[in-house]
């Protein structure tokens, strides 16, 4: 049996990712700031598959939240064999919309929290030559955007560095890109959701399914869906300038309000 460790473990993709696992036989790590649904959460996956799931409640918004995980990753006596770097949000507004304070905490749970966790795990798999970290990114990382794309650029850009830099170590390093995902993310962020269109909305569990898969056949990079990699491969070929444009004019048109 292997254990896992999932950040914002107790909705959306988080939540799929505890499942798919307990349903696969890993013990988890469930970590989220909200300690009532994450007990909830650990007594369902334990009942329903007779795995183990600890309760670790942390903001990863605060040092304090990120040293709390960073040391449970850390600890040699119980290792942890797969990092889901997962917990994340959105600021609704553009840029000067929204406030100093909530830019730079969505820098500190998207980037830096990221940074010191795969930091953490990474040096404890690579002694025992073996372990995985899956960094939730989203497809917003490959259009020139808002701070919320330009905080997952750099998640992309950062596992895929270090995914380079360990290849050969038996560490394997992932960024999960996806499009729209059915989660609580847009309400919780007070979006609308209505303009988007339903063939843009994908489903959580088919997420994870499709980012397991990937996981395990060494990609660094996993963007689920077909309709997505053809977006975003058509992407790749048009001038960043006139992308910029481009989504900027799909996005008030199609996005979340
Ligand atoms: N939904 C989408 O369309 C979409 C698309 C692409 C990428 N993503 C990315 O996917 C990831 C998961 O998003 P989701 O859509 O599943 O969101 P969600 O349904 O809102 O779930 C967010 C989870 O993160 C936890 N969390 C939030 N802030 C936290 C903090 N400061 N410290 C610790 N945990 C925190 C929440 O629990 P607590 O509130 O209890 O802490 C919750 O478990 C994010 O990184 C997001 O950027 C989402």
């Amino acid at each position: 049996m292997t254990t896992a460790l999932i950040t914002g473990s107790t909705a959306g993709i988080g939540a799929a990712f505890a499942r798919r696992l307990a349903a696969d036989g890993h013990n988890l790590v469930l970590v989220a700031r909200d300690t009532k649904r994450l007990r909830e959460q650990a007594t369902e996956l334990h009942d329903r598959h007779g795995i183990e799931a600890e309760v670790l409640t942390a903001d990863l918004s605060t040092d304090a939240g990120i040293e709390a995980v960073a040391t449970r990753l850390g600890e040699r006596r119980h290792p942890v064999d797969l990092l889901i770097n997962n917990a994340g949000f959105g600021n609704k507004g553009k840029f000067l919309d929204v406030s100093m304070a909530d830019e730079l905490t969505m820098l500190k749970v998207h980037c830096e929290a990221v940074l010191r966790l795969t930091s953490a795990a990474v040096e404890a798999m690579r002694e025992r030559g073996r372990g995985g970290v899956v960094n939730v990114a989203s497809v917003a990382a490959f259009v020139p955007r808002g701070t919320y794309g330009a905080s997952k650029a750099w998640v992309v850009q950062f596992t895929q560095g270090v995914a380079k830099d360990l290849a050969g170590s038996g560490v394997r390093l992932m960024a999960l890109a996806p499009g729209f995902v059915r989660t609580e993310f847009h309400e919780r962020a007070g979006m609308g959701t209505d303009n988007i269109p339903n063939w843009m909305w994908l489903d959580a569990d088919k997420v994870v399914a499709a980012a397991l898969d990937d996981l395990s056949r060494g990609k660094s990079l996993s963007i689920p869906d077909p309709r997505y990699k053809t977006l975003m491969g058509a992407a790749k070929l048009v001038p960043r300038g006139m992308l910029g444009g481009i989504s900027s004019r799909t996005g008030r048109k199609y996005g979340p309000q």
